[in-house]
């Protein structure tokens, strides 16, 4: 990045040049000029509507936007040499385009300001941002239905307090993460609404006296509609707070799988193998495969909530219009969107690759008693009040516990001591499939509604657009 004039393009009122070092400080070109393809979309849109309204010639236009063009070309092609003393990409791209086409270059910023442009060019770029966020959502939300679909079957033991409860399918268990998920989805849809509306024209604070067609930028870059207050267009990133706040929630859900995978991995659980490639070694203990992918997972959720407050912190208290605390909203906002990209890539890759074990599921909830409330409820059809049946069914478990027999392993004569009411067809309850299967409607953890579940989801996914 070359560092020679300072203060070049509005350095006239100024008697000596911008110290090198305030330069540095104040410059945001090394981490905006990421937006320069939105930064060239919002200039070519407003290039030809200040054509539309006779501020610039069809010829000035036309030099403009073959400018701009080729310098989106430089830029691609690395050919475009960056500037902390142009301080930002805005500057830097209009001085190239100066350079390029000469004086008519100058008249591009007419009617406008860097305020509303650059709240303009955040606007489109978290605008494409939320839209490979959504396709990457339902990219892995298609993955745990897939995966879903195949273990509807599959036994695991359900927990609460992470204590085993009861039996449910390893189906519902992922179709319980794909609903988290759906809500994410939402939220961000919810976000890109207010995401979408245009700034632009908002000029530096109070709007300008050119002649503008603020719909007609509004149509060019695709928004729904203009900002109606100039103030506010320039002042406000509530819009990037939204896209944190919706991220935050969809990381902390991302922490909830991180955690389960990380302990069904272990040899503990025994749940489940990661694919190797989803996982590292040890350089010193050569037994050790460590679930990595949603290790860091759960460990990036810190920064996004980081970035959350610290656009929060960022707005608080600013008077209006624009300040320059403003510039400090894109590193925030940048990482916030590239760690939510890649854990959700490395998320929609990783899921339908996970294999599940499912004999040790099954053993693991033949442990742990997660049919006591299948028997309790056994019992109550037999005309017990419930909390009698609570009551037998707990002793039945602290003999299991002193005889280490799980409920299904007892004999009738064993489970008779507890209740008389008990008879033969008591083990039709205490097997594992008798179990999940009667929880048959909707939202249960039946096989069968899983696979119902799994239906709605596929159809849901296929009407995104
Ligand atoms: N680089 C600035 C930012 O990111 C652009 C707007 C600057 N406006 C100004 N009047 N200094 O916010």
């Amino acid at each position: 990045m070359s560092e020679e004039k300072t203060n070049q393009q509005w350095g006239g009122r100024f008697n000596e040049p911008t110290d090198a070092f305030v330069a540095r400080f104040t410059a945001s070109v090394q981490f905006d000029q990421r937006m320069y393809k939105q930064d060239i979309q919002g200039s070519v849109a407003h290039a030809k509507m200040l054509t539309k309204v006779g501020v610039l010639t069809e010829a000035e236009c036309a030099d403009i936007l073959q400018g701009l063009s080729e310098i989106e070309a430089d830029i691609e092609s690395g050919n475009f040499e960056w500037s902390i003393e142009l301080e930002d990409v805005h500057m830097n791209i209009e001085a190239a385009l100066t350079k390029k086409i000469g004086i008519t270059g100058k008249k591009l910023h007419t009617g406008r300001s860097r305020n509303d442009q650059v709240a303009t060019d955040i606007r489109l770029y978290v605008r494409d941002e939320i839209d490979n966020v959504l396709a990457e959502i339902s990219r892995l939300q298609q993955g745990i239905v897939g995966l879903a679909r195949q273990e509807a079957d599959t036994v695991m033991p359900g927990f609460t307090h992470l204590q085993t409860a009861q039996p449910v399918t390893f189906g519902h268990h992922l179709m319980a993460w794909f609903e988290m998920l759906s809500r994410d989805y939402e939220r961000f849809v919810d976000c890109r609404k207010r995401v979408n509306i245009l700034p632009l024209g908002a000029a530096a604070l109070a709007g300008t006296t050119y002649p503008i067609d603020r719909h007609m930028t509004t149509e060019l870059l695709g928004f729904t509609a203009p900002t109606e207050n100039s103030l506010d267009s320039v002042s406000d990133r509530d819009f990037a707070i939204e896209f944190c706040a919706a991220s935050s929630v969809l990381m902390m859900h991302m922490t909830r799988y991180s955690e389960e995978l990380v302990m069904w991995a272990s040899a503990q659980f025994n749940f489940i193998n990661l694919p190797d490639r989803f996982c590292t070694g040890s350089s010193i203990m050569p037994q050790k495969k460590n679930p990595d992918v949603p290790e860091l997972v759960r460990g990036k959720s810190g920064r996004v909530y980081g970035h959350l407050m610290s656009l929060l912190t960022l707005m608080k208290s600013q008077p209006l219009a624009y300040n320059k605390d403003n510039q400090e909203d894109k590193e925030p906002l940048f990482d916030a969107i590239d760690t939510v990209k890649g854990c959700l890539r490395a998320f929609a890759d990783m899921v339908p690759a996970i294999e599940a074990k499912r004999d040790n599921m099954r053993e693991a909830a033949l442990r742990g008693f997660s049919t006591a409330t299948d028997l309790a409820d056994y019992v109550v059809r037999k005309g017990i009040p419930f909390r009698d049946a609570h009551e037998i069914v707990g002793k039945a478990v602290a003999y299991g516990i002193q005889q280490n027999k799980d409920l299904g392993e007892m004999s009738l004569e064993e489970l008779q001591q507890f209740s008389g009411q008990i008879g033969e067809d008591v083990f039709d309850v205490l097997t594992l499939d008798g179990s999940v299967s009667a929880r048959d409607h909707i939202g249960g953890t039946a096989p069968n509604q899983v696979r119902l579940a799994c239906d709605r989801a596929e159809q849901m996914l296929s009407q995104r657009s």
